[in-house]
């Protein structure tokens, strides 16, 4: 009995140095990468076909494909449309939310089944390419949400644990995909297949991500168990990770304000569509996008949720290696 105890205990503390030496390394690498990057050009829209600026977005898709598909289905992509993910890598550590809230345990399934369609769409337009590797297992979501509070959570944030924690984990994704075809759109061919599509797409991520909203408002001053933290705070700390990593300004703001100065008509503290000024989306370039998703701030440097990087030619692109 005793050595097995021991040998559980050693285990463990051997993944909690690592964990914590992966946060600490996260965050020493965004500090330094803040420091030593900021060309002028960083904000600006880059040159790209058609074809790769909505196939870039393909990544976005298939990372919320099976989070969602996984957290309402317990299965992704390879169980319900293989061939679309044509021959990419399993996702890793993503498995069933424990979802008992009825209406996001149905709205979860919606959303993961609207992905398919979604990749299917993409796929049949501009092709495909193969799903890149991602991580959404539990150590991953743990140092996002640490990078987020700026702090260990102790436990570590688990977005499978329950309804609200998978609305937490999702909150981020359709707005990225969102803010991504916003920026894309007008650089693309008038009258085009891919202009069609991704005007298609577009209102789709927006309605995906003001139901995320609209179902955590209600909680937002509720704190999220068993952290001292509220709805309202985390996403406010999601949103400010998000402007931090993609290093071009506020574009993301949580759903409840301390005050109205970003409220709509500077009049509200309700903020269940994040928007600029003028009530309009804001809009991510494909490197700002990277920086985020990486969770490195360099579009060069992939980890987090893509850790071999994503796909297409964009993407590959910026890698060195
Ligand atoms: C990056 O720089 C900005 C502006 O100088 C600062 O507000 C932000 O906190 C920095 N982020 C990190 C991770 O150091
Ligand atoms: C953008 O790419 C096209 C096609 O590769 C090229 O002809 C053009 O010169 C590029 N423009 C800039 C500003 O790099
Ligand atoms: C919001 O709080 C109510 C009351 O505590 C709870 O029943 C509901 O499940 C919560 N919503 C979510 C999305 O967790
Ligand atoms: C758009 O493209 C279609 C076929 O690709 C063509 O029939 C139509 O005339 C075009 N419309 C405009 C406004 O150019
Ligand atoms: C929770 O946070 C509030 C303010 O943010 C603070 O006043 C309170 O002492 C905290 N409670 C615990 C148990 O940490
Ligand atoms: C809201 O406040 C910002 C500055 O915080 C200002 O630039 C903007 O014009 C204001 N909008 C309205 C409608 O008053």
């Amino acid at each position: 009995m005793a050595p097995s105890i021991s040998n559980f205990s050693s285990v463990f503390l051997v993944l909690l140095a690592l964990y914590l030496g992966l946060i600490h390394q996260v965050m020493s690498l965004s500090t330094a990468i803040n420091i030593t990057i900021s060309p002028p050009n960083y904000c600006a829209p880059i040159n790209a076909t058609d074809v790769d600026r909505v196939q870039f977005a393909l990544n976005l898709e298939f990372c919320q494909a099976e989070y969602f598909l996984y957290g309402a289905l317990g299965k992704g992509l390879d169980s319900i449309s293989p061939d679309l993910a044509q021959g990419g890598p399993p996702p890793i550590g993503a498995r069933k939310a424990l979802l008992l809230n009825p209406d996001v345990a149905r709205i979860s399934e919606e959303i993961a089944y609207q992905q398919v369609g979604n990749i299917r769409s993409i796929v049949q337009t501009v092709g495909g390419f193969p799903r890149p590797l991602l991580n959404l297992g539990l150590i991953n979501w743990g140092l996002f949400f640490d990078l987020a509070l700026g702090k260990p959570l102790i436990p570590s944030f688990n977005p499978y644990a329950n309804s609200l924690n998978f609305l937490l984990g999702a909150y981020a994704m359709p707005d990225l995909a969102q803010l991504s075809y916003v920026s894309a759109i007008p650089s693309l061919t008038t009258n085009s297949s891919s202009l069609s599509l991704a005007s298609k797409l577009l209102p789709i991520k927006a309605g995906q991500s003001a139901v995320i909203r609209t179902l955590l408002y209600p909680n937002a001053t509720q704190m999220v168990p068993p952290y001292n933290i509220t709805v309202g705070e985390f996403t406010k700390a999601i949103s400010q990770l998000t402007n931090t990593l993609g290093k071009c300004g506020i574009k993301s703001e949580g759903i409840l304000l301390a005050d109205t100065t970003l409220g709509a008509e500077n009049r509200t503290t309700s903020n269940v569509l994040s928007a600029d000024a003028n009530s309009l989306s804001y809009a991510r370039t494909e490197p700002e996008i990277l920086r985020i998703v990486y969770g490195t701030g360099n579009e060069r440097l992939p980890f987090g949720f893509f850790p071999k990087g994503a796909n297409g030619k964009i993407a590959r692109s910026f890698l060195l290696i």
